[in-house]
């Protein structure tokens, strides 16, 4: 089956690609099924923002449409940057600001989570899926694959940054909730996603 990914993020497209091809799902990106709009997410929630982007493009789309909302929450920055992570500061220094905000917090004290919430609409209505990874904050940044905080978002003793996409999505909160969104889609369209 064919869906329409609500994004114009190239990191949670390839990833989304990753895990849900080998699926049997094909998901297409809004540019190229021609849909030029980027709604603003002024929702409070990962949940509320995912849905308001998943329902924006699914009115254009005519095919079920899924999207991604996801960030890191840091229990020593009370949660943030959470539903902010992408707007906290330019994505140059996202990993600079915040080891900066993290400098003294000791090793214990440096607790963290990813999650993401997929959004997905179809003709049946729509719905959420939620997928969470646990770690910690390095003290600097290692590796250089994946994207956002993956350099210091540390998963036992490596970063994200330092695995494979392979290794990243068996583990990440992407990878987790989309792997759910694979379950909803065989519920509603059978064996054939
Ligand atoms: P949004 O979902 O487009 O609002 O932005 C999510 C932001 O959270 C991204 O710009 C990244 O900064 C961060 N983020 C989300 N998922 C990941 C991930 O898998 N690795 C690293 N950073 C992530």
């Amino acid at each position: 089956m064919k869906i329409v990914m609500a994004t114009n993020n190239e990191n949670k497209l390839r990833e989304a690609r990753e895990i849900l091809s080998p699926l049997g799902i094909e998901v297409i990106s809004q540019r190229e099924a021609g849909i030029d709009i980027e709604p603003e997410e002024n929702g409070a929630t990962f949940a509320e923002n995912a849905l308001i982007k998943a329902r924006a493009v699914y009115e254009l789309a005519g095919c079920p449409v899924i999207a991604d909302d996801s960030g890191l929450c840091v229990d020593a920055l009370g949660g943030a940057p959470g539903v902010f992570s992408a707007r906290w500061a330019p994505k140059e220094i996202q990993c600079e600001r915040l080891l900066e905000k993290m400098a003294g917090v000791p090793d214990e004290a440096r607790t963290a989570y990813f999650r993401c919430v997929v959004a997905y609409v179809d003709e049946n209505g729509s719905g959420t899926v939620t997928g969470d990874c646990h770690g910690t904050i390095s003290h600097e940044k290692r590796g250089t694959n994946g994207f956002g905080y993956d350099p210091v978002f540390l998963c036992g003793e490596r970063t994200l940054a330092e695995m494979t996409s392979d290794e990243k999505n068996a583990l990440s909160h992407r990878g987790a909730a989309l792997r759910q969104l694979s379950d909803v889609f065989q519920e509603r369209y059978g064996a054939s996603c």
